[in-house]
């Protein structure tokens, strides 16, 4: 149990990685605040949670935007009165696109929700944790903002480098406060949209192009936020954590 009591926000929670990452946190103790777009998935992820006996909270909000982000941290802190935990997980990407053929909208879409979701987000409960003089910031990444050669997308790999700098840049700006801030950074994992972004053979081909020949699973990745997110990593500031099979050696 080694979130017993605390106030965990995880985005993106409806389903894949984040979803995973809310149902760890609630078994290890953790009061959970579900968050996504999909109010229907964080509907479902909630009442899992509280099927197993923990206490949690869903919101259907944009977390990109600045106000409903606002009224979900009041709503954390009206009910549980502290933040302990911020998973930035919201994101991904659902086509791939060359460069040229990337909109404005498509490239403002992306970037909206995988780079200003955590900064809007980890906005909102700073002045908390700074009260506090504790908290966890753990933003998601991904390995193609790592190196090697991952076929993405520009918007997405531009999005998720950001994410890094983002994430170095408020570990050294609120290190005094108590506060740390993490990333990880996933390799391919076998989500259900990343599944449906390649053909079987082409997954196949990806996972034996990895080292620990096989895919991500949505698990392996919440344990390493846990971790980030747990008193093990008290020292631990300002990192990205790869957690990828091998498939890049950063
Ligand atoms: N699955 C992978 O291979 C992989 C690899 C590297 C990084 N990642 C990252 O991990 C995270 C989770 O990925 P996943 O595969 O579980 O994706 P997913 O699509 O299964 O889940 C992402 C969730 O984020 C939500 N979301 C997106 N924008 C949002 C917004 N503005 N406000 C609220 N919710 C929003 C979506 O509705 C969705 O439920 C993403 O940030 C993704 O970029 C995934």
């Amino acid at each position: 149990m080694r979130f017993k009591d605390r106030v965990v926000i995880v985005t993106g929670a409806a389903r894949g990685i984040g979803a995973t990452t809310a149902e760890a946190f609630a078994r290890e103790g953790a009061r959970v605040a579900a968050v996504d777009l999909d109010a229907s998935g964080v509907e479902a992820t909630v009442k899992r949670l509280r099927d197993a006996g923990a206490d949690a909270l869903g919101f259907r909000s944009d977390v990109a935007a600045a106000a409903e982000v606002t009224t979900m941290v009041q709503a954390v802190l009206g009910r549980w009165r502290r933040v302990d935990v911020l998973v930035n997980n919201a994101g991904g990407f659902s086509a791939m696109r060359l460069t040229e053929d990337i909109t404005d909208q498509e490239w403002d879409g992306i970037l909206r929700s995988n780079l200003t979701s955590a900064f809007v987000c980890s906005r909102a409960v700073l002045p908390t944790m700074k009260r506090q003089r504790a908290g966890r910031i753990v933003n998601v990444s991904s390995v193609v903002a790592r190196g090697g050669v991952v076929r993405t997308t520009a918007h997405y790999t531009a999005a998720k480098a950001g994410v890094i700098g983002l994430t170095r840049h408020l570990a050294a700006e609120v290190a005094d406060h108590g506060i740390t801030v993490n990333a990880v950074a996933p390799g391919t994992t076998a989500t259900e949209r990343v599944v449906a972004l390649r053909t079987p053979e082409d997954t196949a081909r990806l996972a034996a192009t990895i080292p620990l020949r096989r895919l991500g699973e949505p698990a392996d990745i919440a344990d390493s936020i846990l971790y980030l997110a747990s008193d093990a990593a008290r020292w631990v500031t300002g990192v990205v954590l790869d957690v990828n099979g091998g498939q890049v050696m950063a």
